[in-house]
């Protein structure tokens, strides 16, 4: 299969809205994507990542906006324009492993280049490749029904790029699998895309897959995009509250700014259990206003606990509290400490006896603490 290098594959969406009804599943939805850029849509359930990939597809007709593939024009509200779904040379792979039990892999693969009424030599020559391409050649003869589920993902997979097409879509592609043959899935796709250099569009509500296998992530909350960014950088800089809770794991503290010099705030966090309120110094967006209402964002590896009171913490935060719990996970020993009414998740990568209750003293330097608007 030919890399699509010679041909312009960019999505660009700009402005994209579409309502259900009373609904909004979409709303001003902008990105540029780049050509053989893999970029995915994460978000909850219902946040509007299918209903985004539809409009792409041609599966569903924008209320607002437009949709270029490469220079073509494919959807436009304001213009009118609705290019169906087979003129728009797009490849989608949906959840449901939509193979045709009555055909053997082969066929199911090639179905559409005979639609498309490619010459005999020239069917058989691209299906045995996209099926190689997809490691399922030797089983081209075989009924789609004998097939486990992980193999006929693979048939779904080759189906969508035979014909290489200009961007590929996939709609959770994976999650009917399980976890072991998902990871194993997950790379071959990231092998694939790149060899192939099709541009890509994934939609996906598992954070760890969209980490792992993306070029950016597109973080969507109540069909607003709320971030977009490389996963290092959507990891480690979270725009705002929900997307520091969604990706990954980290405590968020309620607080307000009491004072700030450059981007490093004094933060205030009210004592739920009442007496002193707590404070600490975090990192944050210049910009944010002196007694803003913040959240605090705490990442469990950034946290130290010490079952000892630090005697050299000067220039760190430093909490006291008391263990509600330990998890014991296998690499490392995951630990909830109650600070004045506030939960603390902590990563512990060695073994440590701790008791319910038991006093510890967190330590955290102030550039790994997140202050984030609301
Ligand atoms: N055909 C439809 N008719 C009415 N409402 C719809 C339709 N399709 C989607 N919606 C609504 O639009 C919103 C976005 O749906 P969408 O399927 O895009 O979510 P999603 O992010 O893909 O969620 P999930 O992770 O559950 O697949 C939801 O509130 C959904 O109920
Ligand atoms: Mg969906």
């Amino acid at each position: 299969m030919s890399s699509n290098n010679n041909i312009d594959a960019t999505v660009r969406i700009s402005g994209l809205d579409k309502h259900f009804g009373p609904e909004t599943a979409v709303l001003d939805f902008n990105i540029l994507i780049e050509q053989g850029e893999f970029v995915t849509l994460l978000g909850p359930s219902g946040c509007g990542k299918t209903t985004t990939l539809r409009c792409v597809a041609g599966l569903e007709r924008p209320d607002g906006g437009d949709i270029f593939i490469g220079d073509q024009l494919v959807a436009s509200y304001e213009q009118d324009v609705y290019l169906n779904p087979e003129d728009r040379n797009i490849g989608m792979v949906f959840q449901s492993y939509a193979v045709w039990p009555h055909m053997t892999v082969f066929d199911n693969v090639a179905y559409g280049l005979r639609v498309r009424r490619a010459g005999k030599s020239e069917i058989k020559k691209r299906t045995m490749r996209a099926l190689e391409l997809v490691g399922l050649d030797h089983l081209a003869d075989r009924y789609a029904t004998k097939l486990s589920g992980g193999q006929r993902q693979r048939v779904a997979l080759a189906r969508a790029i035979v014909y290489e097409p200009r961007v590929i879509l996939f709609d959770e592609p994976l999650s009917n699998l399980d976890a072991k043959l998902r990871e194993q899935m997950r790379d071959e796709i990231v092998r694939l895309q790149k060899e192939v250099g099709i541009t890509s569009i994934f939609v996906t509500h598992d954070q760890s897959e969209a980490l792992v296998m993306s070029d950016r992530v597109v973080v969507m909350d109540k069909a607003v995009i709320q971030q977009v960014g490389d996963p290092q950088d959507i990891y480690a800089n979270p725009a705002n509250a929900f997307v520091a809770n969604f990706i990954g794991v980290t405590s968020l503290l309620k607080g307000r700014v009491i004072g700030h010099s450059n981007s490093i705030y004094d933060i205030e966090l009210p004592s739920i259990i009442g007496g002193e309120p707590l404070r600490l110094r975090a990192t944050g967006e210049t910009g944010i206003g002196e007694e803003s209402e913040v959240h605090v964002s705490l990442r469990p590896e950034d946290v130290t606990l010490n079952t000892d009171k630090p005697s050299d913490a000067e220039n760190l935060n430093l909490l006291e509290g008391k263990v509600i719990d330990t998890v014991y996970l296998g690499s490392f020993l995951e630990c909830r400490v109650d600070v004045k009414g506030h939960e603390i998740n902590i990563q512990i990568d060695h073994f440590e006896n701790l008791s319910r209750d038991q006093t510890v003293f967190l330590t955290f330097r102030a550039e790994h603490a997140l202050c984030l608007a609301n």
